[in-house]
C-alpha cells in the first residue's frame, strides 16, 4: 500500500510518500481500506517532536489518527462490524497510521458512518468531535449559559460553537474577521474578529469559556466570566491557572478514545443537527503541504483531509 511515513522528528519535509507492506486486522481488530484522514494540529506538532515530553513515538511512524473506509477484513474474535461497512476510526495514540490506504485498529476504536454522511465528512468529525463533545461535558453547558468559544472557525470550535447553540447557549464565537458570516452561519449570536477587536474588552458576565489556544488569550478569558464561571480549556499554549484570583473553575478538557462520545457526535451529524466541516482536501502523497499549510494557520473552517 501507499502510506506517509517519517523516520525521526523535524520539518514536514521528513515526511516521505513510501510503499509498505499491507497491514493485517489482528485479534478484535478490523482491516479497513482508507477513503480519507484527517490533517490535525496533533499530527503536526508531534512529527515536529513538540509532544517529545509526553510521547515517544515509535520510529518509523505513519501519522494520522482519524482515518475512515470500508472494511476489508475482520480479525479472529472481532463480531461487530462486516466487510463492506463504512467505519470512521481513531488509531492509537502511538501506532498512528491513518495516512496511508490500509489501517488495521481495534474494533472498539471504530464506528458506523451514517448514510447521509460521506466518508470525508465522517472522518472531519472524528477527533474534532470527540474533543468538542467532552469539552462540553466538562463545561456541563445548559440552556440560556453565556458562552465564549475560541477559535470559532476551527475544527473544533467550530462544533463548540454547533454544539452549545444546539443546547440553547447563547453563543459568542472568536474568530478572523473574514471568517464572520462562517462563524454566524454555525449558529453563533454574536462573532468578535480577534484581528480587530478585544474580546476582553467587548464581552462580560459569561458563563462559560472554551479556550483552544492558551498563553495570552487564556489569561484575558478570566475577565469575562462571572464569578463561578467555568473555563474549560484544551492543550495548546502553557496557561497560567488563574482561577481562584477570579473566582471561576478551570478545568482541562481531558480528550481520550472514548466510542460513545464519537457515536455521539456521528449521531447528531447523521440527523442533520450538527454540520462536519471540511476546509479541503488534497491527494495523500501531498502529506507534507498538507502539514506546511497547517503548521502557518493557513487551514481554516474545519479540518483539511487527504484522500486516497
Ligand atoms: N487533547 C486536547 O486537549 C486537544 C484536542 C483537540 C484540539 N486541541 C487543541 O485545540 C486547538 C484547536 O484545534 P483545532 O483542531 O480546532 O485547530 P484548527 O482547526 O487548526 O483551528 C485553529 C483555529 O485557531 C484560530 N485562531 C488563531 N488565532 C486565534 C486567536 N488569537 N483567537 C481566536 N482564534 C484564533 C484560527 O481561526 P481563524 O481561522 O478564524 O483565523 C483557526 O481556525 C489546537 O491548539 C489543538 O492542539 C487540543
Amino acid at each position: 500500500m501507499k502510506a506517509i511515513q517519517y523516520e525521526e522528528h523535524g520539518t514536514a519535509d521528513v515526511m516521505r510518500y513510501v510503499d509498505l507492506p499491507d497491514p493485517v486486522a489482528g485479534p478484535g481488530q478490523i482491516l479497513v481500506k482508507v477513503e480519507a484522514a484527517s490533517v490535525t494540529p496533533f499530527d503536526w506538532k508531534l512529527r515536529a517532536g513538540h509532544l517529545r515530553n509526553h510521547f515517544t513515538l515509535p520510529m518509523p511512524s505513519v501519522p494520522g489518527r482519524d482515518a475512515g473506509g470500508i472494511v476489508v477484513a475482520v480479525g479472529e474474535g472481532a463480531g461487530e462490524f462486516r466487510t463492506g461497512d463504512r467505519v470512521a476510526v481513531m488509531a492509537g495514540v502511538f501506532a498512528q497510521g491513518g495516512y496511508a490506504e490500509m489501517i488495521a485498529v481495534d474494533e472498539k476504536h471504530a464506528v458506523r458512518i451514517p448514510d447521509s454522511l460521506s466518508t470525508v465528512e465522517a472522518v472531519a468529525l472524528a477527533n474534532a468531535g470527540l474533543s468538542a463533545w467532552i469539552a462540553v461535558l466538562a463545561a456541563e453547558v445548559k440552556s440560556g449559559d453565556r458562552v465564549l468559544v475560541h477559535a470559532g472557525a476551527g475544527a473544533v470550535g467550530g462544533l463548540l460553537v454547533q454544539l452549545c447553540h444546539h443546547l440553547g447557549a447563547e453563543v459568542t464565537a472568536t474568530c478572523r474577521s473574514t471568517n464572520r458570516d462562517y462563524v454566524l452561519g454555525l449558529g453563533a449570536d454574536r462573532v468578535i474578529p480577534y484581528d480587530r477587536e478585544d474580546f476582553s474588552e467587548a464581552l462580560k458576565d459569561q458563563d462559560v469559556v472554551f479556550d483552544l489556544m492558551g498563553g495570552k488569550v487564556h489569561d484575558r478569558s478570566y475577565r469575562v466570566l462571572k464569578k463561578g464561571g467555568r473555563l474549560v480549556w484544551l492543550v495548546a499554549d502553557p496557561i497560567d491557572d488563574r482561577g481562584a484570583e477570579f473566582g471561576v473553575t478551570v478545568t482541562r478538557a481531558m480528550v481520550a478514545d472514548d466510542k460513545s462520545a464519537l457515536q455521539a457526535m456521528m449521531d447528531l451529524a447523521g440527523a442533520g443537527l450538527i454540520r462536519p466541516q471540511v476546509a479541503g482536501t488534497m491527494p495523500l502523497s501531498e502529506a507534507a503541504e498538507a502539514h506546511r499549510l497547517m503548521e502557518k494557520g493557513a487551514i481554516s473552517r474545519g479540518r483539511l483531509m487527504l484522500v486516497m
